[in-house]
């Protein structure tokens, strides 16, 4: 938990500063009002112990300001000894708890913990108290299982905060359909929404593609263009693949993230851009940040709020209601038999929702009656095994691909800088492909 300890005199937020870092909590210190705001704009901050008396700003203004930028916010208020009617005023005006001077620290934790607990209690309850009605969201999502109920109960109360927001699932699962949906419930609905792909940018265009370019800033660069940060000015921008991005980049990102303004490659001014990031990976960041592939602090940075999709194979409750909507999305009138709805749901989906809705496409294109049965599957959900053999030209090149990589990968005995090579494809796509189709070395 983050806590802003907002008070005028040095000793006394030293003083609780020092014992709630000892606590284990992270903690910024404000002395003003107008500091308090800054800061409260800047960092993810859960508690603010307010200072009731600053020499800049009355405490019940900066409190509804506070409660304006992030309504799930809480609030401590600390007010003079007596000051009963504060107290009572403050309460009124949405303070979650107060406490008289001088704070006593064991009282002060007691308090703390129970507005812990509480902002636990109040996401429990919210998620049991009402199952989220998809039909009322502004995209097409289906949620049956109590795993994405609790997605899209995380979705809904991110989406306000102003705080990045790090999708993490396997391919497939749904990631890029979250991020736009973490857009149009935000109060930037209105602006751009802008997902870019991290793994699709070509070698040595990444700075441009992000931060744009002056014109004439390096061989081929033409006129002068505008980065997606630009192009996402009061929207939000998807940075997709995050963890594609080389450490050089990673660097700038973090400098853009922190100052909230680009330079153009080639450029001198900073250009000032009002942007949520949201980024999505199928990757452990945690771990690329252990490793030093990752930085660390990009990874906290960007970590603010975490979603995790799980993949299908974890909640299968979805596949029913998921067959429907597809066959109802491709206005399909055939009706799966009860043999065949039940093979699907005990194959295990390793390119989720994606794969799903490919099945259903060529099981509907191929289909010998309105009646699907199980001779209409693809072979490997009808044998459960995971490999597409047959079918689609998609699915036979996508198969293509994966033969020839773990040809390539067992023949340079799984170096992938040679792989890469022999395939004709960079290091960082190959990582990317084999990713994407689920390739690891075995044993
Ligand atoms: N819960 C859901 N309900 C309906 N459709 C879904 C759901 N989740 C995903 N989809 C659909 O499945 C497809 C894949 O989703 P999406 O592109 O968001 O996945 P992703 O996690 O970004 O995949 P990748 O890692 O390959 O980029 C999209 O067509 C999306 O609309
Ligand atoms: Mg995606």
């Amino acid at each position: 938990m983050h806590i802003l300890i907002v008070d005028d005199d040095p000793l006394q937020r030293n003083l609780l500063a020092g014992f709630l870092i000892k606590q284990g909590y992270t903690v910024t210190e404000a002395a003003t009002g107008e500091e308090t705001i800054r800061s409260f704009r800047q960092l993810p901050v859960d508690l603010v112990l307010l200072d009731h008396r600053l020499p800049d700003r009355n405490g019940d203004e900066i409190l509804a300001e506070l409660k304006r930028i992030n309504p799930l916010v809480r609030v401590i208020m600390i007010t003079a000894y007596g000051a009963v009617d504060t107290a009572v005023r403050v309460m009124q005006l949405g303070a979650d708890d107060f406490l008289e001077k001088p704070v006593d620290l064991t009282q002060l934790l007691q308090h703390i913990q129970t507005v812990e607990e509480g902002l636990y209690i109040a996401a429990d309850v919210a998620e049991v108290e009402k199952a989220i009605n998809t039909s009322d969201l502004p995209v097409r999502i289906v949620a049956a299982s109590p795993a994405m109920q609790q997605v899209l109960s995380l979705v809904m109360r991110a989406a306000a905060s102003p705080w990045t927001v790090l999708i993490q699932g396997e391919t497939g699962t749904g990631k890029e359909l979250i991020a736009r949906l973490l857009h149009l419930l935000s109060p930037r609905k209105s602006g751009p929404f802008i997902p870019i792909n991290c793994a699709a940018i070509p070698e040595g265009l990444f700075e441009s593609e992000l931060f744009g370019h002056e014109k004439g800033a390096f061989t081929g660069a033409g006129g002068r263009r505008r980065g997606v940060f630009e192009q996402a000015h009061q929207g939000s921008l998807l940075l997709d693949e995050v963890g594609e991005l080389p450490l050089a980049v990673q660097a700038k990102l973090l400098r853009t993230l922190q100052e909230r303004s680009v330079q153009r490659v080639g450029g001198e001014q900073l250009v000032p851009v009002d942007v949520r990031v949201l980024a999505a990976t199928n990757r452990d960041l945690k771990q690329m940040a252990i490793d030093g592939t990752f930085r660390e602090d990009l990874y906290f940075r960007l970590n603010v709020i975490t979603i995790d999709i799980p993949p299908l194979r974890q909640r299968k409750e979805d596949i029913p209601a998921l067959v429907h909507f597809f066959l109802n999305k491709y206005h399909s009138k055939a009706v799966i038999d009860d043999q065949a709805m039940s093979q699907l749901t005990k194959y295990s989906f390793p390119g989720n929702i994606r794969e799903l809705e490919h099945i259903l496409q060529r099981t509907i294109t191929f289909a010998r009656s309105p009646v699907i049965g199980l001779r209409d599957l693809p072979a490997e959900v009808r044998t459960l095994q995971n490999q597409a053999v047959e079918g689609s030209l998609n699915a036979r090149l996508t198969e293509v691909e994966r033969q020839m990589i773990i040809e390539a990968l067992d023949r340079s005995g799984w170096v992938q800088t040679r792989a890469a090579e022999s395939l004709g494809i960079s290091e960082r796509v190959l990582r990317y492909k084999m990713e994407k189709l689920g390739i690891e070395k075995k044993g």
